[in-house]
This record gives C-alpha cells, sequence and structure tokens, in this order.
C-alpha cells in the first residue's frame, strides 16, 4: 500500500517543541522505526508550516495513494480549506494528534477536519500514528 503522513505547522520541531506534551523523540527518528515496522508498505513522510503546501500536497496524492494520515497541527482548529481538501479528495485520511487535544484549552476541542475523515486518534503520543497506518494496512489483508 501507499500511505502519505503528512505534518503540519510547528511539527518538524517535534523532539525540541514541548516535550512535556509532544515527546523527546524527533520525526524523523520515529519515521524509521515506522518504516521498519511496515517494511512491505510504501510509507512516505511529508511535512509543510505552510497551509497552502498542505492542500497542495493532499490534492497531488488524494486521488492515487491508498492512505494518508494527516496531524494538521493548528491548522485543525482553523482551516476551513484545508477540511475541504479532504472532502475533495478521494484517498481516506485518518486525522492524528499526538496529544489528548481534548483535554487541553477549548479552542483545541474543534476541528475543521474530523467531519471528513474516515477516522480520528488522538492522544497516544506518536504511537498514534502506527496506529493510523495499521488501520489502513490491516484492511488490506
Ligand atoms: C497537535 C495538537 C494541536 O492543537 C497543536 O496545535 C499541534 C499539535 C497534536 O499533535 O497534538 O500543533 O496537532
Amino acid at each position: 500500500m501507499k500511505i502519505l503522513i503528512i505534518n503540519g505547522p510547528n511539527l518538524n520541531l517535534l523532539g525540541k517543541r514541548e516535550p512535556g506534551i509532544y515527546g523527546a523523540t524527533s520525526f524523523e527518528a520515529y519515521f524509521e522505526d515506522l518504516q521498519s515496522r511496515f517494511k512491505g508498505q510504501e510509507l512516505e513522510y511529508y511535512q509543510s508550516n505552510h497551509e497552502g503546501e498542505l492542500i497542495d500536497k493532499l490534492h497531488e496524492v488524494g486521488f492515487s495513494y491508498d492512505g494518508i494520515v494527516l496531524n494538521a497541527g493548528a491548522y485543525t482548529h482553523t482551516s476551513v480549506a484545508l477540511g475541504d481538501a479532504i472532502a475533495a479528495i478521494e484517498t481516506p485520511v485518518i486525522e492524528v494528534h499526538i496529544s489528548n487535544v481534548h483535554a487541553r484549552e477549548p479552542f483545541r476541542h474543534h476541528s475543521y477536519l474530523s467531519k471528513n475523515c474516515k477516522g480520528i486518534i488522538v492522544g497516544f503520543g506518536l504511537q498514534g500514528y502506527q496506529l493510523a497506518v495499521s488501520s489502513f494496512t490491516e484492511q488490506d489483508s
């Protein structure tokens, strides 16, 4: 299966950014681990801090890939355009958040994306990405 993980703004700083909330592991290190767990799969990773670039990437892969795992960071709570992009493509999208957004500030409780996603995984740390990827690959087997 061809699966793309997309991380949005500030997630390039994982490992350095607020480690009490997001942990001490960089996404690059975690992604290597993930690729070795899912050896038979084509697993790719993209990160951008820019809303339009995230939308362009969804359009680019969203008619050919088998699954997208998206952590849109703070755009989750602000971006009607990202929600529309998910609705516009054919590839199913799973929304992931490292932290339990529902245990945090009220502005993090609402997502413009969830309604158009296949499912949501929240609050499991980096393991959330693995859970999302296996939900695609296990449905395949
Ligand atoms: C986040 C939660 C968002 O509220 C926040 O803006 C992020 C990260 C998470 O993974 O927990 O940047 O998406």
